[in-house]
């Protein structure tokens, strides 16, 4: 019997999950460290203009399509083609983009939860050492947190969208919201904080290069979960009542706040550390900054509050973490599920049981490419560069094909659907469409300038990391 699809009870329901989903990794460690990295608050303008001009748009268009569909992305894409079968391919690209992003997502929450429960056994010293992250991940008991891990996250996904990731979001996203302002407030009062502020906020327009420019698009793209197939997903589960453009919105102010914020909170503690901190010493790989250098400067503040505080800050701040990736990961693992359920007429509790099957198949192998398996940890080489399973999916999947799945999305929204089924689906639920600024910025950018940057991004990606 067909089970009746899934919808968000409200439009707060959808815009605390969407901004779960869009809340992650990319927020509380990669934004702060490329910001500082880039000229501070002069990357901070250029961020904020490629998410209202180049995602913005991107966004309401996957969401239209969702609801529009009443699908997943391969439903979506066929539905809406009229059942041409290479935008059904296009379609399948955005299912198994997230299901393998997934993959490698889940290794490293499982990191988080084991970085947790170490602080918590006291530690934080030990996990400060220069070789604690390269010995932890190639430890056979991360199976143990692998499997708690998947219970947890698939429990959510059993309950559904009202009942199982709403209602996860309703409870963690105001929790991350308090816990990263208390940190926050409690980081700015330790000495040197300001010399890290000044580093953030202070604009230096000079470190401003096309490379830059080419990091800001991506990781904003990144950052609001999009080319995952996960906005076309949770779009399907959007009242028609409510009006897109503005929620949308509200999605897309929650997690630049967040990305805001988590540099407010870790660029001063950085400084606390080391007054003398430079660009240089800043990790590139948010891997890195998190599980590696991190704990050293929770460890150093012990000087103000002693270990055991130290370890509490600490343990906050691995927990917000650990928060955001949990509801980034329910959001991606759903889209695949959303398929099975949809295109073959699964109930949710057999998509739910294959899809877990299916994910441990892959994050096993992945899991082991940290030491575990010589065979998977020097899986292969590009780029000049022995590459690991875990490397090959985060770049194939993360880094590579998300800018070319948002091309097609606007491809196919301005030039497939048109832009005028676009522009009425987005007027459902929002008479002052028709005819706004939004609707004709929309006209003139989505099936130009826009796809245009993404496929620049994606072609320069290709060059940055296989050639
Ligand atoms: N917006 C998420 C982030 O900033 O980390 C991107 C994301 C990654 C969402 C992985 C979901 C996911 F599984």
């Amino acid at each position: 019997m067909a089970e009746e699809r899934g919808q968000f009870s409200s439009r707060v329901g959808f815009i605390l999950a969407a901004a779960g989903s869009a809340v992650g990794l990319g927020n509380m460690v990669a934004f702060p460290v490329m910001a500082s990295k880039s000229g501070g608050a002069a990357f901070l303008i250029i961020y904020l203009f490629c998410i209202a001009f180049v995602c913005y748009p991107v966004m309401m268009a996957e969401i239209a399509m969702g609801r529009r569909s009443q699908r997943n992305p391969v439903g979506a894409f066929t539905d809406i083609s009229g059942g041409i079968r290479r935008w059904r391919l296009v379609g399948m690209l955005g299912i198994l983009t997230p299901f393998m992003i997934a993959v490698f997502y889940t290794v490293i929450t499982v990191w988080l939860v084991v970085y947790i429960k170490e602080i918590a056994l006291g530690g934080l010293e030990t996990l400060a050492g220069d070789a604690a992250f390269g010995e932890l991940v190639a430890r056979p008991s991360l199976f143990l947190y692998l499997a708690f891990l998947l219970a947890i996250v698939f429990f959510v996904l059993l309950g559904g969208v009202k009942g199982g990731i709403e209602r996860l979001a309703r409870i963690l996203m105001p929790t991350l919201a308090v816990m990263l302002l208390l940190l926050t407030v409690f980081v700015l009062t330790l000495d040197n904080a300001i010399a890290g502020i000044t580093y953030y906020l202070i604009p230096d327009f000079s470190k401003v290069t096309p490379t830059v420019v080419n990091n800001a698009v991506s990781h904003a793209f990144f950052s609001l979960s999009l080319g995952m197939g996960i906005l076309i997903t949770y779009g399907s589960y959007f009242s028609k009542k409510d009006s897109i453009p503005h929620s949308t919105r509200m999605v897309a102010i929650a997690d630049t706040s967040v990305a805001f914020f988590a540099g407010l909170l870790i660029l001063p503690a950085i400084f606390a550390f080391d007054p003398n901190t430079t660009t240089d010493d800043l990790s590139t790989s948010s891997v890195s900054l998190i599980f590696s250098f991190l704990p050293k400067i929770f460890l150093s503040m012990q000087g103000a509050v002693g270990y055991v505080g130290a370890s509490v800050v600490a343990a906050i701040f691995f927990t917000l973490v650990f928060f955001a990736a949990l509801t980034s990961l329910v959001s991606i693992i759903e889209i695949p599920i959303s398929c099975w359920i949809d295109e073959w007429k699964f109930s949710r509790k057999k998509a739910v049981v294959f899809q877990a099957a299916a994910l441990t198949v892959f994050a096993i192998p992945a899991t082991m490419s940290l030491g575990m398996s010589d065979f998977f940890t020097n899986f292969t080489s590009y780029g000049g560069i022995s590459k690991s399973f875990f490397d090959v999916v985060s770049d194939v999947f993360y880094s590579t094909i998300l800018p070319l799945v948002g091309f097609t999305v606007c491809i196919f929204a301005a030039y497939r659907w048109k832009m005028s089924g676009l522009s009425s689906e987005l007027s459902v639920g929002d008479e002052g469409f028709e005819g706004s600024l939004l609707q004709k910025y929309m006209n003139f950018s989505l099936g130009t300038i826009i796809p245009v940057v993404l496929l620049v991004v994606f072609v320069s990606t290709l060059f940055q990391i296989y050639i």
